[in-house]
Formats: structure tokens, C-alpha cells, sequence
């Protein structure tokens, strides 16, 4: 059955951030023990700013949470500035109380197959993921889902398209390029989770969250896959819900 997602749409791109944190804050205050599943990215970074910042306002804890990165670079070594785990440590773990050790990225070393399994058994052994929160590329991808991606993929290494590249240049030095290769949850591992909230600012999202929302679901465009979730939030600004018939 397909359910319409629930959009959520805000004047700003910092009214939106805000909202987003505040929804965090208070999923967290009624379950402390939350399984959250986090994306990174430039919409992300006033995200997690937003949230330490309720978190040092007091209230709510991440020390019984845990968390489950949507994905991670090849080749760059951990401590690289632009590797999703610096990323994740500079914005937000190195601020918050979460246990070292529970905010887990996809392991991109030695066997890739053998750990991308493994981090689907270990998302399964926490008893799965209660909110995933997204970002969406201005192809359409969803975590590192490049269009074509199968709506059932589970967690695996995949090429990135020449858009992403394009896009992520601006976190590389000049003389550095982007890593053609990722690791990325599936889409199906995403679709498992209780609760997706999804999030976009600006008018280079638009065209992405008319094709996910407002066109017939297609692997051309793979946040298209929510379509079929029973409950998908969608956090934007109104520069992104510009194409959207509301
Ligand atoms: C990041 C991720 C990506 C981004 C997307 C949007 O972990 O999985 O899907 O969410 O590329 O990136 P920004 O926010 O930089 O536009």
C-alpha cells in the first residue's frame, strides 16, 4: 500500500534544521534507548549543530542510544577530514554522550563484502533501526543509492555517480578528488527502519523530491522507494517543496 509521506515544510532552510533537531530531541526524550540511523552531507552540519545544542540545554541523553552511519567513503584513511566518520566526530559524537563505540560507520577495509554484512547483522542485533534520518542528492539518492539501485539492496560497496562527485568536490582540497567507491546501506535496509525522516533544503532539491514523492516509484530515482514506507517525514524548506503540488 502506498502511503503519502508527511510534509513539513518551513519558510527557511533554519526554521527547517530546527524542526529537525527538535523531532530528534524529543524522539530521544521518550526513548532513550534509540537506534538512529544518521546521514551526513551540508544539510546535516546545522543539523547536528542544532541538536548539540538542545543537548547541552539538558533534557534528554544519548548515553543509552546508539547509532548506525548510512555510509562511508573508499580509500580515505579514518582520520582524513573528509571521511564520514571525521565528519561524524567533528559535528557531533565528539559532543555528545553517546558510549564510544556505539555510533558505528560502515567499515570500509580489508573485506568490504564480508563487513557489509556484518553491519546488516549488527543493525539487526540492535533490533533495528527506530529512525533513519536522510539527506536526498539532487539525483535522487538516498544514502550512497545511486539511481539504479534495486529498492530490496541491503548494505554493499557502490560506485558513485558523476553528480555526486561533482557535488562533494567542495569538501576536497583542489588538487584531491572525490573516491569513485562507497559503502552504503541499501535501500532496503533503509526501508526497514520504524520511522524516515527525510531532509531538504534549497531549489537544487526540488526536482529530486518532485521525482521521489510526486512521480510513479522508479530505481531512476531511488528516494522514490519511500513511497512505499508507512511513515516518512519530510523536513524542507520552501525553496525545496517548490515542485511540490501541496
Ligand atoms: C550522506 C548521504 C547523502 C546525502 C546527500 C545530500 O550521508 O547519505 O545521501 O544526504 O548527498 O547531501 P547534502 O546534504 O550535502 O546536499
Amino acid at each position: 500500500m502506498m502511503t503519502k509521506p508527511e510534509f513539513r515544510v518551513f519558510p527557511t532552510a533554519q526554521a527547517t534544521t530546527h524542526a529537525v533537531a527538535a523531532h530528534l530531541a524529543a524522539a530521544l526524550k521518550q526513548h532513550p534507548a534509540l537506534r538512529l540511523g544518521l546521514a551526513t552531507g551540508n544539510t546535516f552540519v546545522p543539523v547536528y549543530a542544532a541538536l548539540v545544542d538542545l543537548y547541552r540545554a539538558g533534557g534528554f541523553s544519548f548515553a543509552q542510544s546508539m547509532s548506525f552511519n548510512l555510509d562511508e567513503y573508499i580509500g580515505l584513511p579514518p582520520e582524513h577530514p573528509a571521511s564520514f566518520g571525521a565528519y561524524m566526530r567533528r559535528h557531533f559524537f565528539d559532543h555528545v554522550d553517546m558510549p564510544a563505540g556505539k555510533g558505528r560507520l560502515p567499515i570500509v577495509e580489508g573485506d568490504i563484502d564480508q563487513a557489509c554484512q556484518d553491519y546488516e547483522a549488527a543493525i539487526a542485533a540492535s533490533g533495528g533501526i527506530d529512525l533513519q534520518v536522510l539527506g536526498i542528492g539532487r539525483n535522487g539518492h538516498i544514502g550512497f543509492n545511486e539511481p539504479g539501485s534495486a529498492f530490496d539492496s541491503r548494505t554493499r560497496q557502490i560506485d558513485l555517480a558523476p553528480s555526486t562527485l561533482e557535488a562533494n568536490q567542495g569538501d576536497f582540497p583542489p588538487t584531491e578528488s572525490v573516491p569513485p567507491s562507497a559503502v552504503t546501506m541499501g535501500i532496503g535496509t533503509i526501508l526497514d527502519a520504524r520511522e524516515i525522516v527525510l531532509v531538504a533544503n534549497g531549489a537544487s532539491k526540488a526536482e529530486a523530491l518532485r521525482a521521489a514523492f510526486l512521480a510513479q516509484p522508479s530505481t531512476d530515482c531511488p528516494a522514490s522507494a519511500l513511497q512505499s514506507h508507512g511513515r516518512v517525514l519530510v523536513f524542507c524548506d520552501e525553496a525545496a517543496a517548490e515542485k511540490l503540488d501541496r
